[in-house]
């Protein structure tokens, strides 16, 4: 049977978090104290009291003004080591971090404060035992001049961040419109992933775009790719990884997307489970795990399997791969 203990302490790969979506409200009132950003709320339960979501857009519009509190290089540090020591506890051993630098250039943050605070932490990180990378993103909201601007600027900390991807706001903003971001940033050797936002009118030939076009090596969400056959097998044969999460796919679905998950799983297609913004959605990626395990009867080698999977679209080296599997 498979119990929480289990699913906490089983190894796995965390390749969907944004570290943004990470700040628990605790963390949120003590940088809004130390920094004296008024954010007008003071108790955890009044932070709590505005996580009022059934949708992306709902989502994002508590989501962005909360990282207000976030100012110096330190608190992105400390955002960041919070996060790692979770990590640490639900037995993480390699994680892949989202950062959405535009969210904090666009308020007067230095890209640099940023990327240097969540560095520092994944180095500090392998003290628990975490291998923690980050996986820049562009978000698809803003235009596309933004995102080039981001991209020149973050090819001045190439050694400190492994990839890129993209998230925010998918209606109206397919992934065609960063080809060429996307384009580049593969010429400079970085690795390649974006969301596809499951609830998302188009959001199949967002996909399409996404592995036919673009060529990324994992898909954020889209596990309704099962949609279309043909997409599925390319995606098997390719072993695109597809980063689920069932707590924040509770949000849009009474069923967590756990039929589509089920039913890549048994098409052999590199689907994995993950938190996605834990702080936000109800837990980390041992809740992740458990929730759904518990409401699918998964048995133990499921489980397992899924865990082995993250591994494998993971982007670290096969001989890594190896020691972990
Ligand atoms: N930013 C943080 N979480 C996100 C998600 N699940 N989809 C799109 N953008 C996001
Ligand atoms: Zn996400």
């Amino acid at each position: 049977e498979v119990t929480p203990e289990f699913t906490q302490n089983l190894p796995k790969a965390e390749l969907h978090v944004h570290i943004e979506g990470t700040l628990e409200p605790e963390l949120k009132l003590k940088l809004a104290k130390r920094n004296h950003v008024d954010i007008g709320q003071e108790s955890i339960e009044d932070v709590r009291a505005t996580y009022q979501y059934d949708d992306l857009a709902s989502f994002l519009a508590v989501y962005y003004p909360a990282m207000n509190v976030l100012q110096h290089e330190q608190d992105f540090y400390d955002l960041a080591m919070d996060y790692l020591q979770r990590a640490a506890k639900n037995n993480v051993r390699h994680v892949e971090i989202f950062f959405d630098p535009q969210a904090h250039t666009s308020r007067g943050i230095a890209f640099e404060t940023v990327i240097n605070g969540l560095y520092r932490a994944t180095v500090d990180a392998r003290a628990l035992n975490v291998d923690a990378q980050l996986i820049m993103c562009f978000l698809r909201d803003f235009s596309r001049d933004s995102a080039r601007e981001t991209l020149e600027e973050a090819l001045n900390y190439k050694d400190k961040f492994i990839g890129v991807g993209l998230d925010s706001d998918e209606h109206n903003n397919p992934p065609m419109k960063f080809f060429h971001q996307f384009a580049k940033a593969s010429a400079e050797g970085l690795h390649l992933t974006a969301h596809a936002d499951i609830d998302q009118k188009d959001s199949i030939e967002h996909i399409r775009e996404l592995l036919e076009v673009i060529g990324v090596e994992r898909v954020d969400h889209g596990t309704n790719i099962v949609e279309d056959p043909d997409l599925v097998e390319f995606a098997a044969k390719n072993k695109i990884g597809f980063t689920s999460c069932p707590l924040s796919n509770s949000f849009v679905s009474p069923f967590m997307k756990g039929d589509e998950i089920l039913e890549l799983l048994s098409k052999d297609v590199l689907v994995s489970i993950h938190s996605d913004d834990p702080a936000y959605f109800g837990g980390y990626i041992g809740d992740n795990y458990y929730a759904f395990a518990d409401k699918y009867n998964l048995t133990k080698e499921q489980v397992v399997t899924l865990a082995k999977n993250s591994f494998e679209a993971s982007w670290i080296s096969r001989e890594q791969k190896d020691l972990y599997l």
